[in-house]
C-alpha cells in the first residue's frame, strides 16, 4: 500500500472510530490503539502536505478525546521510577543509598509489573476512588471501570487499614487474555493490540465499564501511601494489605546485599517467561519509610528506588533469504525468511523488512547472522547485523526490479518509501486480493467465500474478476476439493444476498484507489448512480463534499478504463444495486443545511443514531468534537463536562431535542 492509500484508509478508519467512540458512545478499539492511528495518520500527512484535507479527522481530534472521564488531582503526585538497563548502574545506586543512610538497611525486590498504573482510595474500608496516572499530577476518574476488576476488593476485609489510605499498583491483562483477545479481534478483522500493556490501559479508558468487565482484568498492588500505615517497612505494609483483599506479589524479596539483587534479577529475568502477566524489569525499593523520607526525591523520582530494566530478548539467527509479497494494491513487501530460532516462546522464521531503505541501512548480506528482536510486539524485526561472522563473498541483499509474480516492471513513486507493481489488471495476487476485498464483510460480505475458496476458484480459472463470481454454479463448485454440495450452496447463496447490497457500498467493494467507506458513502449521496458518476467531471466531482482532486482523479482514472467499464455493465447484468434506492431520499429536507452539529448526552425521544440520521437527512453534518466552527450542540441529559466547558467557553448554542424536532419539523 503507498502511503497515500494509508491516508485514505487510516482516515477512513478514523472517521468510523471517532464515530463509534462520540456518537455509539461504543469504541470498536482502544484509545491507545486509536491514538497509535491518529499519530500514524499525523505523521503521513506531515509527510504529505498534497494530501490535505480539511476533514481529516487530525483537524477534529482537538484535546477532549478520553475527556469524558473527570480529571482528579492526585493527592500524593504519581512520580515515575528512575531506569537502568545497566547493572553497573544498579551497584551505583546500592552505593548512594549506602552512603547517604550511614546505616543498615533493606531493599525490597520487586517484579517491575508492565501494565498501567492505578491509585486507589479507600475510605473507611471502602474504595471511593480509581485514578490513572494521567500526567503524574492529575489522572483520569475510572473508577467505574476499575469496578469491575475482580482482583480489586470494593469492601477491605480484616481490620486495621487506616482510616484513609492509597494504594498503587499496575492493572494488567493475563498474556491468555490478550491472546484470545486478539484472536477474536482477528476474526472480526478489527485492528489487534500490540502487547498486554496497550490493551490494559485502552481497556481502562473504555467508555463502556462491560466492556471492561469482559476483559478480564488483573492487578497486583505494590505501593501504599498514607499517614497511619501500620508498619514502618514497605514489605510489611504489603503484608498487611493482602489480608485486606489486596493481592500483592509473591515474588517480592527483602534482601540486604548487591549479590542478593543481582541474583533476584538473574533469577527472574529467565523465570518471568513462566508468569501470567508482562513484566519489562525489577523495581528496587529501600524498605524502611523512614529511610525513604530521609533519601528523598529527585525532581521526576525517588532516590530510594530503582527500576533494572531487562533487554528486549534477542536472538541471533541467520538470513537464509529474502521473498518478496505483493499485496492487492501492488505493494511489494520484502520478507526476511530466516533459520527458525526461538524468541520469547515462539518460534520466529520470518521477519518483516517493510522496505528497500530498511534492506538498504542494515546492509544486509545473504548468510548475515542478524539479530531478531520481539520488544512485547507480535511481528518480529531485525534489529542489526554481526558484520563480523559475515561469510566472505556473501550477496548484498539487493531490492528486487520485477514483480515476482508477473514479471512486470516495479516502479517507485517519488518520496514513497514502498515499491510497486502496477499490473493492476494481470498480476496474481492483486486480480485476488481485489475479489478479496469485494467480497469482505465491509463490502459486498459474501458469506460462505474466504481467501482460500477466492485462492481455490481461481487456481482453477473460474474466476478472473469480481463479476466473475456472478457466473459461478454451485454444480461446478462442488466438483472441487474439499467442496461438498452444502458449501456449494452456501456459496450461491451468499454471492445471491450480495445482490441486495446498497449502491454505496458496492461502489466501495469496486476498489476504486482512494474511495474508502466514507469517500463511498459521499459519493454515493452525491451521485446517485454509478452512471451519473461514471459521466461526472472533475469539476462535478470536486464539489463534492470532501471530495479533493486526488480522489476526483482516481474515480475519472477508474472509469476511463474500457475493462473496468466493462466489469460495471457485467454487474448490472448480474443484477447488483448501481443506483440508489429512492426511498432513501423521502423525507430529506435542507433544514439544516450547511450545520455542524454535536451529539452529546442521553435523549428520552429518539436514540443517538436517530438524530444523527435525522441530521444527515436535513442536510447537516454530525461531528464528533466541538470547535469553533460547531454550529449548535444536541445536548440530552447528562451531557459530558468537558463537552459543556467548551461549549461555553466557545459560546457555542446548546439546544434540547424538543427544540431540535421543531427545527426540523414540518411548517
Ligand atoms: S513503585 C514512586 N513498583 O513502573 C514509585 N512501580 O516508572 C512508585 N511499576 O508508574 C512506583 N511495577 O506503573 C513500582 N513493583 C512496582 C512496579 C512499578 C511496575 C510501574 C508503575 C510506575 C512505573 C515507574
Amino acid at each position: 500500500m503507498t502511503e497515500i492509500e494509508r491516508i485514505d484508509q487510516l482516515r477512513n478508519e478514523l472517521h468510523a472510530h471517532n464515530y463509534n467512540y462520540y456518537v455509539l458512545n461504543a469504541p470498536v478499539i482502544s484509545d491507545q490503539e486509536f491514538d497509535r492511528l491518529m499519530r500514524e495518520l499525523q505523521d503521513l500527512e506531515a509527510k504529505h502536505p498534497e494530501c490535505f484535507d480539511a476533514n481529516s479527522p487530525t483537524m477534529r481530534v482537538g484535546s477532549d478525546l478520553n475527556k469524558n472521564f473527570t480529571q482528579v488531582e492526585h493527592k500524593y503526585p504519581m512520580l515515575s521510577l528512575g531506569n537502568t538497563y545497566s547493572e553497573s548502574e544498579v551497584a551505583d545506586f546500592y552505593e548512594r543509598v549506602r552512603k547517604s543512610l550511614n546505616e543498615d538497611f533493606e531493599i525490597c525486590c520487586e517484579m517491575k509489573f508492565d501494565g498501567t498504573s492505578i491509585s486507589l482510595t479507600y475510605e473507611d474500608g471502602k474504595l471511593v476512588r480509581a485514578v490513572t496516572r494521567g500526567d503524574g499530577v492529575k489522572g483520569d476518574d475510572v473508577t467505574d471501570n476499575v469496578k469491575t476488576i475482580r482482583s480489586i476488593p470494593l469492601v477491605l476485609h480484616g481490620e486495621g487499614y487506616p482510616k484513609n489510605f492509597e494504594i498503587r499498583g499496575e492493572i494488567l491483562m493475563p498474556w491468555t487474555v490478550f491472546e484470545d483477545l486478539n484472536r477474536e479481534r482477528e476474526l472480526r478483522e478489527e485492528p489487534l493490540f500490540a502487547n498486554p500493556r496497550n490493551a490494559a490501559s485502552g481497556t481502562l479508558k473504555s467508555q463502556n465499564s462491560a466492556v471492561v468487565a469482559s476483559r478480564k482484568l488483573d492487578a497486583y498492588l505494590y505501593y501504599l501511601l498514607g499517614d497511619n500505615l501500620p508498619h514502618d517497612g514497605h514489605y510489611e505494609n504489603l503484608q498487611e494489605a493482602e489480608k485486606w483483599g489486596f493481592k500483592i506479589s509473591h515474588i517480592t524479596r527483602k534482601v540486604r546485599t548487591l549479590d542478593e539483587i543481582f541474583e533476584f534479577i538473574n533469577h527472574w529475568d529467565v523465570e518471568r517467561k513462566n508468569l501470567p502477566v508482562a513484566t519489562d524489569g525489577i523495581v528496587l525499593k529501600v524498605n524502611s519509610l523512614r529511610q525513604q523520607r530521609n533519601l528523598g526525591y529527585t525532581a521526576k523520582s525517588p532516590r530510594w528506588a530503582i527500576a533494572y530494566k531487562f533487554q528486549a530478548e534477542q536472538a541471533l539467527t541467520k538470513l537464509l533469504k529474502v521473498t518478496y509479497q505483493v499485496g492487492r494494491t501492488g505493494a511489494v513487501t520484502p520478507v526476511a525468511n530466516l533459520e527458525p530460532v526461538q524468541l520469547s516462546g515462539t518460534i520466529v522464521k520470518r521477519a518483516s523488512l517493510h522496505n528497500a531503505d530498511i534492506i538498504a541501512s542494515l546492509d544486509l548480506h545473504i548468510g548475515d547472522m542478524v539479530y531478531v528482536e520481539k520488544g512485547g510486539e507480535i511481528i518480529p524485526k531485525i534489529t542489526g547485523v554481526d558484520v563480523a561472522s559475515r561469510p566472505q563473498n556473501s550477496e548484498k541483499v539487493t531490492f528486487i526490479t520485477h514483480c515476482p509474480e508477473c514479471g512486470s516492471k516495479l516502479i517507485r513513486y517519488e518520496d514513497e518509501a514502498a515499491h510497486y507493481c502496477t499490473n493492476e489488471t494481470a498480476c496474481p495476487p492483486q486480480i485476488k486480493g481485489k475479489i478479496e476485498h469485494f467480497i469482505s464483510r465491509r463490502a459486498m460480505n459474501i458469506e460462505g467465500l474466504g481467501p482460500e475458496t477466492v485462492d481455490q476458484f481461481y487456481q482453477e480459472g473460474m474466476i478472473h474478476n469480481v463479476a466473475d463470481l456472478y457466473t459461478l454454479k454451485a454444480e461446478d463448485i462442488c466438483k472441487l476439493e474439499r467442496m461438498g454440495e452444502k458449501s456449494a450452496e452456501n456459496i450461491i447463496q451468499g454471492i445471491e444476498a450480495s445482490k441486495q447490497v446498497p449502491y454505496e457500498r458496492v461502489l466501495f467493494a469496486l476498489g476504486i484507489r482512494f474511495v474508502g467507506e466514507t469517500v463511498a458513502k459521499k459519493v454515493a449521496k452525491a451521485f446517485r448512480s454509478i452512471d451519473a458518476l461514471a459521466t461526472a467531471t472533475l469539476d462535478e466531482l470536486i464539489h463534492v463534499d470532501e471530495i479533493g482532486e486526488k480522489i476526483a482523479q482516481s474515480i475519472l482514472l477508474y472509469f476511463s478504463n474500457e475493462q473496468n467499464r466493462m466489469l460495471v455493465e457485467r454487474l448490472r447484468q448480474a443484477g447488483l444495486k448501481l443506483e440508489a434506492d429512492e426511498e432513501d431520499l423521502s423525507g430529506h429536507t435542507d433544514r439544516l443545511q450547511g450545520k455542524s452539529i454535536v451529539i452529546s448526552g442521553v435523549f428520552a425521544l429518539h436514540s443517538r443514531d436517530e438524530y444523527k440520521d435525522l441530521i444527515e437527512k436535513h442536510g447537516g453534518k454530525n461531528v464528533g468534537s466541538i470547535s469553533k466552527k460547531t454550529s449548535f450542540i444536541l445536548a440530552g441529559d447528562n451531557m459530558g463536562p468537558s463537552k459543556l466547558e467548551k461549549a461555553q467557553k466557545l459560546g457555542i448554542p446548546i439546544i434540547d431535542e424538543y427544540e431540535f424536532l421543531s427545527m426540523i419539523a414540518e411548517e
